[in-house]
Order: structure tokens, then C-alpha cells, then sequence
């Protein structure tokens, strides 16, 4: 399946992330069980936890937009260029959330090349309440 549409969407809001501290710049971008489709960025704050993660703030938007499954979700970071940006153990939590095991989960692999990964790739044996 062709994920284009979701890492372009991740890199553009890319642009707009607010990272004055690290200077490490995320974007995030899901498409829910609608099909809409939801950003965010990473925005940090000189109070440092007050900071926030890009994937969280997507997730966020899109129960606002009113979705509660994540189809999809491309997540995009770096200093300058792309690097290396595997979710955090915390949006790998808030991932979980809204996942099953269909879910993907697409972040650039060891190649150099965008690659799809279930949430149970990321965050083997998670909590989860029942
Ligand atoms: N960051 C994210 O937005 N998502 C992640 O999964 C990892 C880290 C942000 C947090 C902080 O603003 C910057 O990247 C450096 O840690």
C-alpha cells in the first residue's frame, strides 16, 4: 500500500513544529478509521515537560475531528534533514490507545526507506486496560 500521501502531509507539518530547545523538528500525520486524515507537530516549551510530541498532538486532533482508530499514522523528524525518528516510548503508549493489530505505523527503516510497522513491532506486550 502506498503511504505518500501521509509522509508528505507529516513532512509539511514538519515545518511548522516548534522545537527551540532541541532543534530536533517531528511531524506526524494519521488517517483514522474515516479515512480523514490528522496532523501535528512537536511544541516544546521553555518549561521542558510542559513540552509536547507531534504524535501526540495528532492524535489528539483527530478525536476532536471525532475518529477513535488510527489506520494509519506516518511519523517524519530530524535536525535539518530527515533522521532517524522511531516514536518515543510514550507515543509508542499513546499509539497503542488507538491501534489494533492492523494498524501501521510508518517511519523510515535502517534503509533509508519509509517501512510499516505494527503497533506490536513498536510496544511488544503493552498495557492495556480490559
Ligand atoms: N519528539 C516527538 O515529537 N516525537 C517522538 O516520538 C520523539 C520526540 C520530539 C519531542 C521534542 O520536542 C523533540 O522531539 C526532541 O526530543
Amino acid at each position: 500500500m502506498n503511504h505518500d500521501h501521509l509522509i508528505e502531509a507529516a513532512k509539511k507539518v514538519r515545518n511548522r513544529a516548534y522545537a527551540a530547545y532541541s532543534g530536533f523538528f517531528v511531524g506526524a500525520a494519521l488517517q483514522d478509521e474515516h479515512g480523514n486524515i490528522f496532523t501535528g507537530c512537536n511544541v516544546e516549551n521553555s518549561s521542558f515537560p510542559q513540552g509536547s510530541c507531534a504524535e501526540g498532538n495528532a492524535i489528539g486532533a483527530m478525536i476532536v475531528g471525532g475518529g477513535r482508530k488510527i489506520d494509519t499514522i506516518a511519523v517524519v523528524g530530524g535536525h535539518k534533514q530527515l533522521e532517524d525518528c522511531s516514536p518515543c516510548g510514550g507515543c509508542r503508549q499513546a499509539i497503542r490507545e488507538f491501534s489494533d493489530s492492523n494498524t501501521r505505523i510508518i517511519i523510515l527503516g535502517e534503509s533509508g526507506d519509509f517501512v510499516e510497522y505494527s503497533i506490536d513491532d513498536l510496544l511488544p506486550k503493552s498495557f492495556q486496560l480490559k
